[in-house]
């Protein structure tokens, strides 16, 4: 395991531990006990928290409030990233309802056993929590309506493996909303591992224009980074003193820059590829219904297209006369035509697939390949052969 994966469990594994001896929780250089810590305290109000096991709320260790902030609705599958002692996943379950489903996921044994038993004793059954790496995550692609999680990405290594995979799942429209540390900036080196030490980031937080990029890259749109909470240097006060730094001197360095953001951002959703393109000969107009000598072909075959565009067929028609480039420009149709010739036109394709050549298809195979109901008369392809009759 790598290194820093393997203090961050170690790290986890403790707080779960003091969690489930009921005590306060407590990472990185922040307070404990009494003390308010001013990253982790706060964040959920008293109508969160009402019916939630103590041991849950003891070991919120996050640093913002994500479910607050993310739209959920009923029937939703959210997913946390590095779920904790699950307080976040059990306050989604409840968003999504019982038609919805809450993942949480984690790579801390104790962690997961502290959530399970406040699962058990919250007694809220869409819940499900996974072992598993964050950096690969274990479930499908296109699965999860809503990505949150809390002050985890910041302790990854690999930032943008996580970005990629919380991508990955996603399905098309779904949406990532984190809590997590960023810093705003330039800050000088050493300030800033003293900083995120007392934070309790052991890997590193983004700084917020990086943090942008990554999620660009990651293919993320509708990039949105809101502060949250902005720490002062006075909150870190006696821990960076405690580490040799001159706090005063260095206070001017520190003032705004670090801060914990809501962060959200949208998986794109799917433009859907025409289900059906017809590549036509080189005819007289669009749908070839011009002149005088109209192929009574292309009368059936126009009006069996309106009829399955009215009933929400997706349908894109290129003519070769009119449209050579999209004949140039599809991999599947260039290819045809190198071995066959316009000659072998039309060419019909099912969802980017060669489904028909040499003619134009009959409504019941339109009927067949798009699964719509009949509800006029079939045409017979003219001018070509039924497969399988001698109609021809
Ligand atoms: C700061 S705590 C936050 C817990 C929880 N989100 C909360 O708000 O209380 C970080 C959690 O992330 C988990 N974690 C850190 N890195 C991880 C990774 N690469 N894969 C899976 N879990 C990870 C740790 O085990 C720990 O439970």
């Amino acid at each position: 395991m790598n290194p820093v994966k393997q203090i961050v469990q170690e790290k986890y594994a403790a707080a779960a531990r003091q969690a489930a001896a009921g005590q306060t929780a407590c990472c990185g250089g922040s307070p404990s006990g009494d003390a308010a810590d001013p990253i982790t305290s706060g964040l959920y109000d008293e109508a969160q928290k009402l019916g939630l096991p103590e041991k849950a709320v003891l070991a919120s260790l996050g640093c913002g409030n994500p479910t607050a902030l993310a739209a959920l609705q009923p029937g939703e599958t959210v997913l946390d990233l590095g779920s904790g002692g699950g307080i976040d996943v059990l306050l989604s379950a409840r968003r999504v309802g019982p038609t919805g489903k809450a993942i949480g996921l984690d790579m801390t044994d104790d962690m997961l056993a502290l959530a399970r038993e406040n699962q058990q004793k919250a007694g809220i059954a869409n819940v499900e929590f996974l072992k598993g790496d964050i950096e690969n995550i274990p479930l499908p692609a296109n699965s999860v309506d809503v990505i949150i999680s809390n002050c985890v990405i910041n302790l990854a290594a690999d930032k943008d493996q996580v970005l990629r995979e919380a991508f990955r799942v996603l399905k098309p429209g779904g949406r990532l909303a984190v809590s997590d540390v960023v810093v705003r900036g330039q800050v000088p080196d050493e300030l800033r591992q003293n900083m995120l030490l007392w934070v309790g980031c052991l890997a590193g937080a983004l700084e917020e224009q990086q943090y942008r990029s990554k999620l660009a890259a990651a293919g993320f749109t509708g990039i949105e980074i809101e502060p949250s909470r902005i720490y002062s240097i006075e909150d870190a006060r006696a821990f960076l003193t405690g580490q040799g730094v001159d706090v005063d001197a260095m206070a001017p360095a520190v003032e705004g820059k670090f801060l914990s953001a809501f962060i959200h951002a949208a998986k794109p959703a799917a433009t859907p590829r025409p289900a059906i393109q017809i590549f036509d000969p080189a005819l007289c107009c669009s749908t070839g219904l011009c002149g005088v000598d109209v192929d009574p072909a292309l009368v059936n075959f126009s009006a069996d297209l309106a009829w399955a565009q009215q009933n929400g067929v997706s349908i894109e028609r290129f003519n070769l006369a009119q449209q050579p480039l999209a004949f140039a420009e599809n991999p599947t149709v260039r290819s045809f035509l190198e071995r066959s010739g316009p000659q072998a036109l039309p060419l019909v394709l099912l969802h980017g697939e060669v489904a028909l050549a040499g003619r134009y298809p009959t409504r019941a195979e339109l009927t067949r390949w798009t699964g719509l109901l009949p509800i006029a008369p079939e045409t017979k392809p003219a001018g070509a052969c039924c497969p399988g009759s001698s109609c021809c």
